[in-house]
């Protein structure tokens, strides 16, 4: 049943940005809907449901968002956080098979422009007290190559590409899209020590935020928003 509550859908939801970002949505009074492969639909209750969805089907995202509509209503924040990467000889990232290189791409892209459409129907949708906020969850490697990460570049690369092109159309409708990317302190990527805590407080406060900021939201735990020169 639908509740005046507002949502936040979650795509691609594990123990780390997933679960941070829930919680610290969850605290100001959003109902959360996580989309993973292993979460359990039974698992779900009246402020959290969980879905079970492989996002390297593009196709299955529509129905990710008819479920959280039919039992939480209209998401009015939607993440998009699941990533693949198969990596590649670096000396030969050609090489890469088709069958890897198709998959990586549906779940690092395609199926995030779909979640992308269907957050700006749902939107669209809302009244105009809605956050209206969708957020990728990126890194570096939109703005520099890695030998062995092929695939996972290009997904980032095109997604981020996705989201400038959204927030710049979209934002006198009051829609705010953005690229999200942890940095160490120094302009490096966070790699293993990606903050959890410091994606949720950064989501929360571009939710709040009324209008659009700069699309490509690199942040350094602690201390927020900074901007890096490309690398
Ligand atoms: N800035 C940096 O330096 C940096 C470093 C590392 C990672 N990152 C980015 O951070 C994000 C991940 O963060 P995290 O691992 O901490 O997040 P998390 O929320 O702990 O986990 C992400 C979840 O995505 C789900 N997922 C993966 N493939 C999926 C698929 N095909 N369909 C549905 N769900 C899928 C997985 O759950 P299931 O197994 O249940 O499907 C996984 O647990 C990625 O976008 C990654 O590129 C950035």
């Amino acid at each position: 049943m639908a509740s005046t509550s507002p949502v936040i859908l979650i795509l691609g939801s594990g123990p780390n940005v997933g679960q941070h970002v829930a919680r610290a949505f969850a605290a100001k009074g959003y109902k959360v809907a996580l989309a993973s492969r292993s979460l359990k639909e039974e698992d779900s209750n009246a402020d959290q449901i969980h879905i079970s969805a492989d996002l390297s089907d593009p196709h299955s995202v529509k129905g990710i968002f008819s479920k959280v509509k039919a039992s939480l209503g209209l998401p009015s924040v939607v993440v998009y956080n699941a990533a693949a990467v198969t990596p590649n000889n670096p000396e030969d990232p050609l090489s890469l098979p088709l069958a890897d290189f198709s998959r990586d791409f549906h779940i690092n892209t395609t199926s995030a422009f779909v979640a992308a459409q269907q957050a700006a129907l749902s939107f669209e949708e809302l009244t105009d007290h809605g956050s209206k906020t969708f957020i990728y969850t990126g890194n570096i490697l939109n703005s520099t190559t890695m030998a062995p990460l092929l695939d996972l570049g290009v997904g980032k690369s095109a997604t981020a590409h996705i989201i400038r092109s959204a927030a710049a159309a979209y934002s006198n409708r009051g829609f705010k899209f953005y690229y999200a990317d942890e940095r160490k302190a120094d302009g490096a990527p966070a790699y293993s020590q990606l903050n959890g805590d410091a994606h949720a407080k950064l989501y929360v406060e571009l939710a709040e935020h009324k209008s659009q900021g700069p699309w490509q939201q690199t942040f350094v735990k602690d201390i927020g928003y900074k901007h890096f020169p490309a690398a």
